[in-house]
């Protein structure tokens, strides 16, 4: 108003309930020309996490996985590293530097001891947190990401090192998640990375509640049964869940498939 600007171009309007158009209407009270409603789907795109999140209450879910041109995730001895390309692998850590929190459940956490942080050249930018979706297991300290000041949920008291906050949401023996998005989302966490392993990822996706898929194929076959991108019993084809494949390309030699799930309200 003070700049004597005449006419101002609102792409999505604010969905935070503290704004509730006030700021649209203030400019308007002061004379302004506002134009509503102007590449609404543009200016989502741009900042999907916080448009969902103050829709929802909860963060934008993402369920990133690596598997084998037919669908393996990890050997049958849990080994899984170098299932895609370098650059893939880079990928994965520029969809890191894109969220708030990434999340594993304990199962990956014991395999792969992974730090779940941005290692990228020259990158500077914010750490997402870590989230790790506990179990019955014991987490031993001497995992990496105990260092970086994880979240830890876990359906029952335990003790952890005093680096790592503790969340207490029970499901039936289960972590619940939607209870764990909820937390994530009250904490102001707009967007989460999920990086597996099959339990974790067939409890989210199975839940509902994933909004995008990015499935990285690698250029080699298990040949035979390890672990599948989802655990569980695929029991019957009405079963099949339906998704959009809204991209696909190739990552130096592998395949990137971005999809979404049909009801997904992005
Ligand atoms: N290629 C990839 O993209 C990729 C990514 C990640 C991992 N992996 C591979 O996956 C393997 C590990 O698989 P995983 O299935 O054991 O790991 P996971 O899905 O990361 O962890 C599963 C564990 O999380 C705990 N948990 C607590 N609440 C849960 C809930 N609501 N839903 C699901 N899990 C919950 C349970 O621990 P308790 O059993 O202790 O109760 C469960 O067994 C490793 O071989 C790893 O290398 C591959």
């Amino acid at each position: 108003v003070g700049a004597g600007i005449s006419r101002v171009v609102v792409g999505a309007t604010d969905p935070d309930t503290r704004v509730a158009g006030s700021g649209i209407q203030r400019l308007r009270t002061a004379g302004l020309d506002v134009v509503t409603g102007v590449a609404d789907d543009a200016v989502i795109a741009a900042d999907p996490g916080y448009f969902h999140q103050r829709r929802t209450g909860r963060p934008r879910v993402t369920l990133k996985l690596a598997a084998t041109l037919d669908g393996q995730v990890a050997a049958a001895d849990g080994t899984s590293q170098w299932i895609t390309g370098s650059e893939a692998r880079g990928e994965v850590h520029r969809l890191r530097s894109a969220v708030d929190a990434v999340a594993v459940g304990a199962g990956t956490v014991l395999a792969d001891d992974p730090q779940l942080n941005v290692r990228l050249d020259s990158y500077g930018g914010p750490q997402p947190r870590p989230v790790v979706v506990a179990g019955t297991r014991a987490i031993p300290d001497d995992r990496r990401v105990l260092a970086r000041s994880p979240l830890i949920y876990s359906p029952r008291p335990i003790d952890m090192p005093r680096t790592a906050e503790i969340v207490e949401i029970a499901g039936d023996s289960r972590v619940d998640l939607a209870g764990l998005l909820k937390d994530l989302g009250a904490r102001g966490i707009l967007s989460l990375l999920v990086e597996g392993g099959p339990t974790l990822a067939a409890s989210f996706a199975g839940s509902g509640l994933v909004d995008e898929y990015v499935l990285y194929l690698g250029q080699c076959f298990g040949l035979g049964v390890g672990r599948p991108m989802f655990d569980g019993l695929f029991a019957t084809i009405g079963a099949a869940r339906s998704v959009s494949i809204i991209d696909v390309a190739q990552i130096g030699g592998d395949v990137r498939i971005r999809a979404i799930p049909e009801e997904s309200s992005r």
